[in-house]
């Protein structure tokens, strides 16, 4: 056999690991989901875990009292479990739209994606702009269609909306047989057999199984329901392209299964697509000193991974933060030495955490595609790279121009220095993008005005300000980047008003109106304004 360059335990371990996210529109069922996964997984013993949590947290109107509890909801941000011989991580996407920004930097950690749609409703609007994340990076997607114990829409139709609206080929491989008070089960179509459906009281296995489309049973049990099923089977066999894993794994094609979370009907489906389907951790390209790029092996050596998310408040009694750290390659061992890639600097990292469904433990042993927690006091930033010692940097993290800002005012004046402070570490921790302009005003960006709120809690909470925001007359943020220092010196000093620097110390362009920041690029045509910028690029 031919010797590869990589430890085959790390290959060997690396292979069982599965990485994945839920994305839906809220109110599609990705909380009931999770739980019905992890019950299956045999995470949780119980249901109702997962959503007790969800129910307490928005059993209170007030949003700010769901920061507070923090420490309760930030165990399912992550969760590991092992299923069948693998080991499964399920990363957590914020549902609500205002926190949008977070849920694209998770999505920047997972090797797949399940795409949870409500079949009374269709293709959602939150769906379509999660599904365009997950397109970024070809993410492969399976498709549940959930609630089909309830009145839903027809089959045909809905597939067809996913096709069109959110342009990825369908592949069902199970089909549905009724719908609400007549839902029969599911015909798997690549196993011929029917998978019957009870609704009722919470079990982890799934109902009966009856072999072949054609068997007799299936007219005596559901004489109303057989005679459609058979027909539609006959259209979708001849019509519909068939499953494809290449297709899937290059994002091209969704594999589609119907169910009802909220009965466990179609779970364990999901859960073995993941597992004969989904990709274990992939290849990731990082950017190396200079301009070059490389591709980062999974089982390589060396340790090397990323942040994509910093949560505070996991302990109210310590302000220290959990930096979750996603491993691209190589193995965490406790106590080993890392190099921090932006800071130039080398730190150890021990006492890491890993999450289950219901506690934190001390991680003992990971891989690419684990998730590990690490304490820290705002060294870590999203984005940025740990390796042993290789001048890396992850790509594809990124920040996005915010749409709305507002300005920071101080009701108290001598806090300055700890709005500062609060504004600058609420800004590296991503839950709002913060710029300084001269004269040291603070502006801040959001994607949503629920993040507004939160940090103006936050701010009152944990630093002790009391801040005011007042709507800040800006249309847009561009990040600026310049042919020559001649240049950037002759813009900063042309357009001094109008520029903030990010928490990372970039220049961005703070445009009034669109036709401002027309009229700017093109004055500047040598200039960059760009729309994006991606967290973790600054290189030692
Ligand atoms: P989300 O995380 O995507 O926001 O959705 P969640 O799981 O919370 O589900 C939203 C609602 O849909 C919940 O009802 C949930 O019980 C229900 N649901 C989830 N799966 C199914 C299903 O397969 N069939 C049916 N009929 N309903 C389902 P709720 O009334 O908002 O909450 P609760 O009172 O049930 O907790």
């Amino acid at each position: 056999m031919a010797e590869t360059p990589y430890p085959p335990e790390l290959m060997r371990d690396v292979a069982k690991r599965r990485t994945f996210g839920i994305i839906s529109h809220p109110d599609a069922g990705k909380t009931t989901l999770t739980e019905k996964l992890l019950l299956f997984g045999g995470a949780i013993q119980l249901a109702g875990t997962v959503k007790a949590r969800k129910s307490a947290r928005h059993a209170t109107s007030d949003w700010m009292e769901v920061e507070k509890q923090r420490g309760i909801s930030v165990t399912s941000s992550v969760m590991q479990f092992d299923y069948q011989g693998h080991t499964i991580n399920l990363l957590d996407t914020p549902g609500h739209q205002d926190f949008s920004e977070d849920t694209y930097r998770v999505l920047t950690a997972v090797d797949a994606a399940v795409m949870v749609i409500d079949a009374a409703k269709g293709v959602e609007t939150q769906t379509i702009k999660l599904l365009e994340v997950c397109r970024l990076r070809n993410t492969p997607i399976i498709t549940f269609v959930n609630k089909m114990d309830r009145e839903v829409r027809e089959t045909f139709d809905l597939l067809q909306e996913i096709e069109e609206v959110l342009k990825i080929d369908c592949a069902p491989i199970t089909w549905p047989i009724g719908m609400g008070k007549t839902f029969r089960g599911v015909y798997h179509l690549l196993e011929d057999r029917v998978l019957r459906f009870t609704a009722g009281e919470e079990k982890r296995s799934e109902g009966e199984l009856i072999k072949g489309i054609a068997n007799a049973q299936l007219d005596e049990l559901f004489p109303l329901e057989v005679g459609k099923l058979r027909e539609d089977v006959d259209l979708i066999q001849g019509a519909s392209t068939p499953f494809s894993l290449g297709d899937f794994l290059a994002g091209k094609q969704t594999p589609v299964f119907f169910g009802s979370g909220i009965n466990n009907f179609g779970v364990q489906e999901i859960l073995q697509a993941l597992i004969d389907w989904a990709p274990p951790p992939q290849p990731r390209v990082a950017g190396t000193s200079g301009a070059d790029t490389r591709l980062v092996q999974p089982a390589e050596a060396p340790f090397t991974g990323f942040v994509f998310k910093i949560q505070a408040n996991m302990d109210p009694k310590h302000r220290d933060r959990i930096a979750f750290f996603r491993i691209c390659s190589g193995r965490y061992t406790s106590g080993m030495k890392v190099k921090h890639v932006r800071a130039g600097r080398d730190m150890k990292l021990a006492n890491a955490l890993t999450f289950m469904a219901n506690e934190r433990v001390l991680m003992e042993d990971g891989v690419a595609g684990d998730i590990i927690g690490i304490h820290n006091h705002g060294q870590l930033h999203i984005g940025d790279t740990l390796t042993e010692g290789e001048n890396l940097g992850f790509k594809g993290i990124p920040y996005f121009s915010p749409e709305l800002f507002s300005a920071a005012r101080l009701r108290d004046p001598l806090k300055s220095k700890q709005l500062q402070k609060g504004l600058q570490e609420l800004g590296e921790e991503g839950a709002i993008q913060v710029f300084e302009q001269e004269g040291g005003n603070m502006l801040l960006g959001a994607v949503g005005q629920l993040q507004f709120e939160v940090v103006a809690q936050r701010l009152k909470d944990e630093y002790k300000v009391d801040a005011i925001f007042e709507s800040a007359d800006i249309h847009t943020a561009r990040w600026l980047t310049f042919p020559d220092e001649l240049t950037r010196r002759n813009f900063e000093r042309e357009q001094a008003m109008r520029i903030g620097k990010d928490v990372d110390g970039n220049p961005v362009y703070l445009a009034s109106s669109r036709y401002n920041l027309e009229v700017t690029m093109e004055k500047w045509p040598k200039v960059g304004f760009h729309a994006t910028r991606e967290h973790g690029q600054v290189l030692a």
